[in-house]
């Protein structure tokens, strides 16, 4: 029936019309005060009555959406009802951890019911499609994106891709027809996040194999899991801007993944096409941009002046019109838009949803599950909860603002509980709190850029006072909220601003120091790594920060992350990823210098993905396969028995890595393929077996087909994916 509804409406649709559905824009005015009367704006609000556009990003609020809506359903000659899109990348107004962190909790489950609060509050005030998940592959700490993606695997990211899909969206197609879920975006196709030198908008150069193998996949699982649009990205894809790509958007997308869904381009990445040099003018790139398969065009007003006179003179098919048309419609029609355009907009659902209890233990729970434990030589951690003098220090300890992390648009500032707050409910010990140092300077905003304090110590002294006569020391130092997210590249991977220098003061003090590092990317830390006794990854973690992070600190929550990115030993090893090829010289087996390393650093990084500590301790043994030898098609697995050696009850990821030791192509030294989450009392030991089949085992070569080659396979189970019991099984 939807089919055929969408039918009958294109039957009526001029082709300015159609357009119209094709035609994005951005929230153009305050559309709950006076009509606006001049320039583009009026411009915009003017085609926006007459039916000229088919979707508006970034208004919120029910009383803003339900005003456009009114005169998208009630001006306009058809009364096609807009669909409305905004950037819930880590919730709405409570927001969980940034996405790179909630992939370190390799909990689906979690990530799935973190999406599903993201949903609830915005589907809450109006909105009914989020520009999410990102799903970029990215291998560079040095771009500031990474923290939006799941990091630098396809395997896990794909899973966390599917997690996100069904939170947002709901399990099945139906589900979009509920109040509280709202449309998916898979972002931003493709390669963006190979970006050379981690520099942002840069050039991509990719081999297919790369692209199918790692880029790739996280899309396809979303895909599969019914996520119903994409987003372009602004990136230029072995010389074709990812916009006018037809490879990507058409043959791979459309024909042979058969997505049905719509496309919509980053934003202004239509008009960008001529910058890029690919496209002569706005015409020429609306023809592109359409041939090639973007359906929507994010606010570069492009498709909107352009594409009826391209029609017209017959220079893009108006069968790609109909087709782009179709696809939007369709997802309109999925929603429940037509059948009742107000149905996001419920004043008293709003107010009900945004911030409520619920919400906000959701997203304390996946806080606690992002947190890593990187280092705890000493046992510092778990701290005592009485008797204990401690002394919290540094210039994030009790920031309310940077730990909401980048892209949060909608939450108010300073709304997180900031870690002194959430050490403070220990009331045991003696806590005093020294900022230390500010870390920047002036306002920080989400748009501009950040300045640093290089110079202003006077801090130090009462800082260094506290630490002196403190049992154990918790700095908590990193990276702003801002300072990771769209348009912040970094070069250098340390800690910004006087912070490593306030750390090197404190330690000659006091060495018992507890570092919490605040980020949006791997850092990159020697001198901490190498003296610092105890390191909590804690990244930006959002509204309950602070009480994650206190309840990890005490032993409350036993921290269970597994880093899912690379975290390097310098900059000059980025790119840095775990499942690199192999050289023909990977060790120095000769004895001289010709061999695959730096002279200067090991070459491994400081922390490995999938690395990650507990309060306990877990022994893997027993590593059996059912099946030393297969036939093509068959499935083996791989058993193992883990145990919880230590004092405290604790979860494990179990991890499976397995190596194509000849195949046509080289393949990865390890590529993860499974993995369970396992919950262990103190004393436990479970059997963990995972399955390895055809999805697992084969590999695309570069024209994209999939291939299951025979040969002997190498597999490693551990907690980690630097070590682990070997074993190895052959596809005869
Ligand atoms: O969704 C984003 C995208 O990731 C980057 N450019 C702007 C879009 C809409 O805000």
């Amino acid at each position: 029936p939807t089919e055929e509804r969408i039918d009958l409406l294109m039957k009526q649709m001029t082709l300015e019309e159609k357009v119209g559905q094709m035609n994005q824009y951005n929230g153009f005015w305050e559309v709950t005060g006076p009509a606006p009367t001049g320039g583009n704006t009026e411009l915009k609000y003017k085609q926006l009555r007459a039916g000229l556009v088919g979707s508006m990003l970034s208004v919120r609020g029910v009383k803003e959406v339900k005003a456009v809506q009114k005169i998208a359903v009630e001006e306009t000659r058809l009364g096609i009802p807009l669909i409305i899109g905004f950037d819930v990348i880590h919730g709405y107004k409570t927001l969980s951890p940034i996405p790179l962190a909630e992939a370190a909790s390799w909990d689906m489950e979690a990530i799935k019911k973190s999406a599903q609060v993201a949903a609830a509050e915005a589907s809450a005030v109006g909105i009914n499609w989020t520009f999410g998940p990102n799903v970029d592959v990215s291998h560079d700490a040095r771009w500031g994106r990474v923290m939006e993606g799941a990091g630098e695997d396809a395997y896990l990211g794909s899973k966390v891709a599917i997690a996100r899909v069904t939170g947002f969206q709901g399990d099945t197609r139906a589900d979009l027809l509920k109040v509280n879920t709202i449309v998916a975006c898979a972002k931003h196709f493709a390669a963006y996040g190979f970006a050379e030198a981690g520099k942002e908008y840069n050039t991509v150069d990719i081999s297919n194999s790369r692209l199918y193998n790692e880029v790739l996949p996280p899309f396809y699982a979303a895909k599969e899991a019914g996520v119903r649009t994409f987003m372009n990205s602004f990136n230029i894809l072995n010389g074709v801007p990812a916009t006018g790509n037809a490879f990507l958007q058409r043959d791979i997308l459309k024909v042979k993944w058969n997505f049905d869904g719509f496309v919509v381009s980053d934003w202004a990445s239509v008009r960008e096409m001529i910058i890029h040099g690919y496209a002569k003018d706005g015409a020429d790139a609306t023809q592109k941009a359409v041939t090639a398969g973007s359906d929507m065009d994010m606010e570069s007003s492009m498709y909107v002046v352009e594409l009826a006179k391209l029609v017209q003179e017959g220079k893009v098919k108006e069968s790609l019109v109909d087709d782009a048309v179709r696809r939007i419609l369709r997802v309109k029609f999925e929603l429940g838009l037509f059948d009742d355009p107000y149905k996001y907009c419920d004043e008293k659902r709003e107010k009900a949803t945004i911030g409520n209890k619920a919400n906000n233990e959701g997203v304390l729970d996946m806080a606690k599950k992002s947190i890593v434990l990187l280092k705890n030589e000493s046992n510092l951690l778990p701290l005592k909860k009485s008797g204990q003098k401690i002394a919290l220090i540094g210039p994030l300890a009790n920031d309310k603002n940077s730990p909401l992390g980048s892209w949060r648009i909608a939450s108010d500032d300073n709304t997180a509980v900031s870690v002194l707050e959430g050490m403070q409910k220990y009331k045991g010990n003696q806590l005093t709190f020294e900022k230390g140092a500010d870390l920047t300077i002036g306002k920080t905003a989400f748009i501009e850029e950040l300045v640093f304090n290089t110079t202003d110590r006077t801090g130090f002294a009462s800082a260094k006072k506290a630490a002196a006569s403190a049992d154990v020391v918790v700095m908590v130092l990193g990276e702003h909220g801002f300072q990771s997210g769209e348009g912040r590249s970094r070069t250098n991977l340390d800690l910004p601003g006087l912070q490593q220098e306030l750390l090197e003061e404190i330690y000659k003090v006091n060495p018992n120091i507890v570092l919490v590092l605040n980020n949006g990317r791997p850092l990159a830390l020697p001198w901490a790594a190498a003296h610092i006794p105890t390191i909590v990854e804690a990244w930006h973690l959002g509204t309950q920060t602070g009480n994650a992070v206190a309840q990890v600190l005490y032993g409350d929550y036993n921290p269970s992350g597994k880093l899912p990115m690379s975290f390097p030993r310098n900059v000059g090893q980025v790119p840095i990823y775990y499942n690199n090829y192999s050289t023909g010289r990977p060790t120095n087996g000769e004895g001289n210098v010709f061999w695959s390393h730096y002279t200067d650093v090991e070459k491994t990084p400081q922390f490995p993905f999938g690395f990650g500590l507990s309060y306990t301790t877990f022994e893997y043994k027993n590593l059996k396969l059912d099946k030393t030898a297969i036939a093509l098609g068959e499935a083996v697995k791989a058993s193992v028995d883990v145990t919880n050696t230590g004092k405290y009850d604790g979860k494990e990821v179990v991890q499976l890595y397995i190596h194509d030791e000849v195949a046509s192509l080289a393949r990865p030294v390890k590529e993860l393929k499974g993995f369970e989450l396992v919950e262990l009392k103190k004393g436990e030991t479970k059997t963990i077996t995972l399955t390895l089949t055809d999805k697992e085992l084969g590999f695309f070569d570069n024209n994209g087909n999939y291939l299951v080659e025979p040969g002997t396979f190498k597999i490693m189970v551990g907690g980690s994916s630097d070590k682990g019991l070997e074993s190895r099984f052959e596809i005869k």
